[in-house]
């Protein structure tokens, strides 16, 4: 089984006091070279929290970045300038950028093969409305959001490339999505990734968001193709997030 791999999402939210006291439990309560443990925290708070990881098995992220290089694009911030602060992870094309601010499929193709070029692993967020559900376009909506991503992706960005399924209508609203029902979109994903990379497509991680919390980490963790979660609201509760790496850690 591969290592688990879990994505802290602190959206936008946090503050200079919060996120030291935050980094500082999670940083005293995670496992040695357990779970991969990654924060994304809001960019002003880069510096601050990527210096209190230093030295530690913990990992840096954002969440989100430029489809441009550097330039006159004001209040854009591009995955070198991430990189230089030391991120090693970047969540996008989260339903958030999708819905709230109209990002598109090949936009956010475009920021992953800028993150690529820059070092940085992207967690690439796909995941259907409650509406494409009631319908029946799961799967077809997750594979035209990620074949938009793997249309224009290097070869040389597979061994990179993290995918997260995150149903829309599970995010923030205490409704995770079953066990059973992420696995069968996982293993369609992990399908479509192994007819475009071949073998290459069994170490992609694909993660589960979506209203993971500490008591339905495990049974969501337990399944084959879940390869670790992206947490948003849980991952703002040192307890909570640190229940649900010792879960990641039980699967290992
Ligand atoms: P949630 O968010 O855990 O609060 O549902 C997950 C996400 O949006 O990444």
């Amino acid at each position: 089984m591969r290592k688990k791999l879990i994505a802290a999402n602190w959206k936008m939210n946090g503050g200079l006091v919060a996120n030291r006291d935050l980094t500082q439990a999670i940083l005293k309560g995670v496992p040695e070279n357990a779970s991969s443990v990654v924060l994304c925290v809001p960019f002003p708070y880069l510096a601050q929290v990527g210096a209190m990881l230093q030295g530690s098995s913990i990992a840096l992220g954002a969440q989100n970045s430029s489809e441009y290089g550097s330039g006159a694009y004001t209040g854009e911030v591009e995955a070198g300038m991430l990189v230089e602060l030391g991120c090693s992870y970047v969540i996008l094309g989260h339903s958030e950028r999708r819905v709230l601010f109209g990002e598109t499929d090949d936009q956010v193709a475009a920021k992953v093969v800028k993150a690529l070029a820059a070092g940085l692993r992207p967690i690439v967020c796909v995941g259907e409305s409650e509406l494409e559900r009631a319908g029946g376009k799961t799967k077809e909506v997750v594979e035209r959001q990620l074949e938009a991503v793997l249309d224009v992706m290097p070869d040389v960005g597979r061994a990179s490339l993290i995918v997260a399924y995150e149903p829309v209508w599970a995010i923030g609203t205490g409704r995770s999505a079953s066990p059973e029902d992420a696995q069968e979109v996982h293993l369609h994903i992990r399908g479509l990734l192994q007819r475009r990379f071949g073998t290459d497509a069994r170490g992609v991680p694909l993660l589960y968001g979506g209203s993971v919390k500490p008591a339905n980490a495990s049974a969501l963790f337990a399944k084959p193709d879940i390869d670790g979660g992206l947490i948003g609201g849980a991952s703002l509760v040192a307890g909570d997030f640190l229940a649900i790496c010792a879960a990641g850690d039980l699967m290992n």
